[in-house]
């Protein structure tokens, strides 16, 4: 049989189990309506037999009030036509048949009450009849029946025609369920196969799409989304690991022979201790520098924003950032001017952003100094866009050659012109992070001499989240 070769979890399939029972419920009510009709049916042409045989038995009675049983055998005896529905039968007090066209006395109708009994038209030839017998007062019988064979035979028909037709109906209905449940588990199990593969480890796998557009597709779709997430998610936590194994070997070391150092050469001097402590200490002020940063950057990206944004006035913010760098601006000789005006509002992480153009001031006033060093400035200024809020810092410094913008973004990269100045090459990629956890952008341009900062961020709207 086809259902035969179907794996047995199509018959444990939900739309299987689905099928089956509303067939089930179908065929309950289907089943429970036609049986009342039919029952309906048949009484009502069991009704007009009888009330038939009723008139005509009221007949023969007043037949027999009025002439006596005689005139009643000779009634029936004009009746009783060998083929005809009419059935009758008339006996004496000794049950001798006096006249009718049954043979005998039917035997289910030996008492007082009428039914229906079985008869023999020709022999061999059995049908059903039902019939009202009479008792009268001189003790004479009169039996008077209809014939309801055809009525039976409409009735088994009948059934006959429903059986087949539920039991067509049941069948098609199942094959459906089976039929729809196959094609489901197709797809189910193509998904589960791709969740083991995935599981298995190959992180690349993704659940293969029908193109139909429907939930299993959106689910495949967003199954196929959180892979993603993950996958980058998992990526960039090896490259952090990557990175905090290489990058923090050398500070660490560096640390350790410095304190090494002061112990060899210290002697009894408790100022080479102090110089050598102090410059220990300036190197574990650097790791923790380093570390915090670190953890910014991976929280960051693994983070949403959703709650901790807030609308705030971005001139006076960015003002306030570049305040404070004004003293270390001026120490080297740089000068700082900012151009925001008041009031461009936008809805953002406060701290972040802040964080973002510290970073970026930061940069400008390390890396920006003209070579040879002379006076130099630093322009910090605010525009307003059609949505967007522009924040750029430019220097007049060496700048980046184009080819290493793109790199200077990344964790970890600092080019070869700065190895010399202290830093851990996290800032920029902070300022990407920020950009891309507010879905803005950040690109680094040619300012002819020098760098120019533009950190693009979405105004967003109050509660968007961005
Ligand atoms: N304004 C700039 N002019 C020239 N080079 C720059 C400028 N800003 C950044 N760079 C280059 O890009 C590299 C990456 O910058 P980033 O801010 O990410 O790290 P860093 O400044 O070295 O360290 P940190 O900011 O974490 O202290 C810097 O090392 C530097 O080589
Ligand atoms: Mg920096």
């Amino acid at each position: 049989m086809v259902l035969g070769k179907l794996g047995a979890s199509a018959w444990t399939s939900t739309p299987f189990r689905l099928a089956a029972l509303s067939i089930a419920a179908f065929l309950l009510t289907a089943a429970g309506i036609v049986g009342f009709l039919f029952w309906q049916t048949n009484d009502l042409l069991t009704e007009q037999v009888l009330s038939g045989l009723r008139a005509e038995v009221q007949e023969l009675r007043h037949i027999e009030a009025a002439a006596g049983s005689a005139s009643v055998a000779e009634a029936v005896k004009l009746r009783a036509r060998p083929d005809g529905p009419g059935l009758y039968f008339v006996a004496d007090r000794n049950g001798r048949k006096r006249a009718g066209n049954l043979s005998r006395l039917p035997p289910e109708l030996q008492g007082e009450g009428g039914g229906t009994f079985r008869y023999e038209r020709e022999p061999g030839n059995e049908r059903l009849a039902v019939a009202l017998p009479v008792l009268f007062s001189d003790g004479s019988r009169l039996i008077v029946g209809r014939d309801i064979e055809e009525q039976r035979e409409f009735a088994n028909r009948m059934r006959t025609v429903f059986l087949l037709g539920f039991g067509l109906l049941s069948i098609a209905g199942l094959a459906g369920g089976l039929g729809a449940g196959r094609l489901l588990l197709n797809r189910i199990d193509q998904i589960n196969a791709a969740s083991r593969s995935i599981m298995a480890g190959d992180l690349s796998q993704r659940v293969p799409l029908a193109g139909t557009k429907d939930e299993l597709d959106n689910l495949a779709r967003n199954l196929n989304m959180m892979l993603d997430r993950i996958e980058q998610l998992m990526s960039g936590l090896r490259e952090v690991s990557d990175n905090i194994a290489h990058d923090l070997k050398t500070p660490l070391s560096r640390l350790r022979n410095r304190a090494e150092a002061t112990l060899r050469d210290g002697g009894d001097d408790c100022a080479q201790y102090r110089a050598g402590l102090e410059r220990v200490i300036e190197e574990a002020d650097e790791l923790i520098k380093t570390f915090n940063a670190m953890l910014l950057v991976a929280r960051l990206e693994a983070g949403a924003l959703e709650g901790t944004v807030e609308p705030f006035d971005l001139g006076a913010l960015v003002r306030d950032v570049a305040e404070f760098y004004e003293p270390v601006a001026d120490e080297q000789g740089l000068e700082l001017t900012v151009d925001a005006g008041d009031g461009p509002e936008i809805v953002a992480n406060r701290h972040l952003v802040s964080q973002a153009v510290a970073n970026l001031i930061d940069n400008a006033i390390k890396y920006g100094r003209s070579e040879p060093p002379g006076p130099g400035s630093i322009a910090v200024s605010v525009t307003e866009l059609a949505n967007d809020m522009e924040i750029a810092v430019a220097d007049r410094g060496p700048g980046i050659s184009a080819e290493d913008r793109e790199r200077a973004l990344k964790r970890f990269v600092r080019l070869e012109a700065s190895r010399t100045k202290p830093g851990t090459g996290l800032g920029l990629s902070l300022v990407a992070a920020v950009a891309r956890l507010h879905h803005g952008t950040v690109r680094l341009e040619d300012n002819a001499p020098g760098l120019r900062a533009v950190l693009v961020l979405p105004r967003g709207r109050a509660g968007t989240g961005a």
